[in-house]
């Protein structure tokens, strides 16, 4: 299960994004916003907590730039999130950072990338090896180690 998440400027593509994510099979958690002025910290937060407690195995979050959302999500514990715009980052930083929430920005982006970076994202597994060990470093930060 995908959450999938996004303020008023991320509204249309995250519509898009889940139609596409639909008929490709994968199955998606919509928590808000419906197109009304939204906080984009607050959507943040509830697409994050489902990827913490484990009732959706990645998240997805959609702002004007992305930047709004990643920086939100990434305060939260247990969350690796990354903006991307473009392929390549969207699968190395599944590979190597292990990044459980994806960030797009609906402002510049496309529907047709948007959606191939969350198909990227979704199926790209973590690579392990030496990049755990850097994971730990990063959760070590996180927990004033
Ligand atoms: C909303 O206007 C905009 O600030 C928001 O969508 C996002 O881009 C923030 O990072």
């Amino acid at each position: 299960m995908i959450a999938i998440g996004c303020d008023h400027a991320g509204y249309d593509l995250k519509k898009d994004v889940i139609d596409f994510l639909n008929e490709k099979g994968f199955d998606t958690l919509d928590l808000g916003c419906s197109g009304e002025p939204v906080d984009y910290p607050e959507i943040a937060k509830n697409v994050c907590e489902k990827v913490v407690d484990g009732s959706c195995d990645k998240g997805i979050l959609i702002c004007g730039t992305g930047i709004g959302m990643s920086i939100a999500a990434n305060k939260i514990k247990g969350i690796r999130a990354a903006v991307c715009s473009e392929h390549f980052s969207a699968k190395y930083t599944r590979l190597h950072n292990n990044s459980n929430v994806l960030c797009m920005g609906a402002r510049v982006i496309g529907s047709g990338i948007a959606n191939e970076l969350a198909e990227i994202f979704i199926t790209t597994e973590f690579e392990g090896g030496r990049h755990q060990r850097r994971i730990d470093l990063i959760s070590d930060i996180e927990n004033n180690n």
